[in-house]
């Protein structure tokens, strides 16, 4: 199925430029978290706080299940641990191409310092905890990615154009492929 999914840490503007691919695409833009607390009719943060992390983690899981019965071509920005469960490798490949964000720890940081909506970044030292979940997420980031783009000096007009350019890119390549193979 060939929906073009965003993936990276939280911070890394999987939000806005979803917005922008999905208005230059013309395709739908969905987002896990948006889904789930739709679904829920609670926010992340209570979610976090009433049934823990783990029971989030399977609402993700759920929530890409359900995606994938749908026919419908689509930009999918997921959370930032989304992809890092391992449950949710096989789902996210088939869902389509995996774009991920790449964000140094100290953009993130510096965008993400005074938010309280992100319930594992309100600790004493949020700067230390964004390290430390980096260090554990980015090496599962980068073998997951189609397409991956270093985000920290772009706009998010410039990092829409990149995925647009690159995708189409790695559509040309596939076909080229495949008459090779014939
Ligand atoms: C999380 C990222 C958040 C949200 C939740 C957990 C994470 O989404 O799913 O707070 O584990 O990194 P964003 O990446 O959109 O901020």
């Amino acid at each position: 199925m060939h929906n073009i999914i965003l993936i990276g840490f939280m911070g890394c503007g999987k939000t806005s430029v979803g917005i922008r691919l999905s208005y230059r695409m013309r395709w739908v833009l969905e987002d896990t978290d948006r889904l789930i607390e739709r679904k829920q009719k609670r926010s992340i943060s209570e979610i976090f706080a009433t049934d823990g992390e783990a029971a989030f983690r399977q609402m993700e899981t759920k929530c890409l299940e359900e995606l994938l019965t749908s026919r419908e071509k689509r930009i999918l920005s997921v959370g930032g641990g989304l992809a890092v469960n391992p449950q949710n490798e096989t789902l996210l490949r088939r869902l389509g191409t995996i774009v991920h964000l790449k964000a140094a720890p100290e953009t993130v940081y510096m965008r993400l310092k005074d938010d309280d909506t992100r319930p594992l970044l309100q600790t004493d030292n949020p700067r230390e905890r964004i390290q430390e979940l980096m260090d554990k997420r980015l090496p599962v980031y980068e073998r997951l990615a189609d397409i991956t783009i270093e985000v920290d000096h772009m706009t998010v007009d410039e990092v829409a154009d990149e995925i647009v350019k690159r995708q189409k890119g790695l559509t040309e390549r596939k076909k080229a492929d495949e008459i090779t193979c014939d």
